[in-house]
């Protein structure tokens, strides 16, 4: 089977490309990635030999229909798992037009693509998937109680959830009118290793290790429900194997924690495997919040798993240390992707807060 994995080098698609090839020797991936700040050509140097004979980078835009129709020419794709996607909240208050542009009008670009050689067969008897990655701020925010169905209505509140909204919209629309073999994923929060270190989980591990301030946003209340990202990697496999064509599937764990907890949590963990005292609750810093901060967001995942046999193998205490591990033996990675375009992002726009 031959798969065009786009975002392939960002956090939630080099895991993906990892897990693939491990679990489906007989596949071929090409990966697609733009490599903006969140993408890392060198995540890939620790795949195996016989791996990397299953594997291709090319690096371009998935807006770019020329290049894309010629990969879809040369590579005839069974299957694409789009991950590519601006995908941080805070950057999408500070830069909303970049967000659409991948995460609509991109995504409108690479169907069109599939389209133009996927009709030429019967693309639905034939087995194609075009797999839009999704998430589960499409939904907006939940008070204390319920979750999320694959029914709730969509009420994104930020630019990011908002584009990615547009982008499910217009996927779905292709499978509508155009018959298009579209499955739509939405996810909970990921974690878990190659994560760039914007996001609460390492950027928090790495701020602690250096004895800098914690920023928690607002009361830190806010909750999240953590997915160890080797989950959802297995939640795609099984979309891509028995998925329903027009039909969504939420992914979540049921790991729902404040923000206060994950971040003691991390403390807790740093300090015991470093032994260094300085790592202690005093680094914490009340900031001001996310402008439009969703208060809570939980998955109810009942579809997936009663439909396509899924089930969340790892609960987050058990996640968190293994990714705490994972960062502790990679501080190099870090060094590197925070050294170019993310801290001049980092220093215009939050050293007042
Ligand atoms: P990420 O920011 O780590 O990676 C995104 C990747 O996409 C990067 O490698 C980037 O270079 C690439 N990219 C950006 N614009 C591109 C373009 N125009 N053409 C080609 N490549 C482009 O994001 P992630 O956390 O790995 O998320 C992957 C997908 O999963 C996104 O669609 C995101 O919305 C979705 N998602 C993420 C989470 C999460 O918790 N991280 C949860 C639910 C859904
Ligand atoms: O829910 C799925 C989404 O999870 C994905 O669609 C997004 O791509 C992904 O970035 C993530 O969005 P969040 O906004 O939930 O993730 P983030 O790591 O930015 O923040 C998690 C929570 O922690 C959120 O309530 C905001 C808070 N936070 C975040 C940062 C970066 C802080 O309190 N301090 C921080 O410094």
């Amino acid at each position: 089977m031959n798969v065009l994995v786009t975002g392939c080098a960002g956090f939630i698609g080099t895991n993906f490309v990892y897990y693939y090839l491990r679990n489906h020797k007989d596949s071929f991936i090409v990966g697609l990635d733009k490599l903006t700040y969140a993408g890392n050509i060198q995540n890939f140097s620790n795949l195996k030999e016989e791996e990397k004979k299953n594997f291709i980078f090319v690096k371009g835009d998935i807006s770019n229909l020329e290049l894309v129709n010629y990969l879809f020419s040369v590579y005839d794709f069974d299957v694409v798992v789009n991950f590519a996607a601006e995908s941080h909240v805070d950057r999408s208050i500070f830069d909303p037009a970049t967000f659409v542009l991948t995460n609509v009008l991109g995504v409108q670009s690479l169907l069109s693509v599939a389209m133009s050689f996927w009709k030429k067969g019967d693309s639905w008897k034939s087995g194609k998937k075009f797999i839009q990655v999704s998430t589960d701020e499409v939904y907006g925010s939940l008070g204390p109680d319920g979750y999320f169905t694959e029914e709730t209505p969509l009420d994104p509140h930020s630019p990011y959830s908002a584009s990615k909204a547009g982008g499910d919209l217009i996927a779905k629309s292709y499978y509508h009118t155009f018959g298009m073999p579209v499955i739509i994923t939405r996810c909970s929060n990921n974690y878990g290793p190659y994560q760039f270190p914007e996001k609460l989980i390492p950027l928090m591990v790495w701020n602690a290790l250096n004895h800098k301030e914690l920023p928690v946003y607002g009361d830190g209340k806010n909750v999240r429900d953590w997915l160890y990202v080797e989950d959802h990697c297995r939640a795609i496999d099984l979309v891509i194997e028995k998925g329903k064509i027009g039909e969504v599937y939420n992914i979540g764990g049921h790991n729902e924690r404040e923000n206060i907890y994950v971040v003691k949590k991390i403390i807790e963990i740093l300090r015991n495997k470093t032994g260094d005292s300085k790592i202690n609750e005093s680094l914490i810093k009340f900031v001001k919040d996310r402008p439009g901060h969703d208060r809570r967001y939980a998955m109810d995942p009942k579809k997936i798993i009663n439909e396509l046999g899924w089930k969340h193998s790892f609960s987050f205490e058990e996640g968190l240390e293994i990714t705490i591990d994972w960062y502790l033996n990679n501080l190099d990675w870090v060094r590197s992707v925070i050294s170019g375009d993310y801290l001049k992002f980092y220093e215009k726009n939050y050293s007042n807060r």
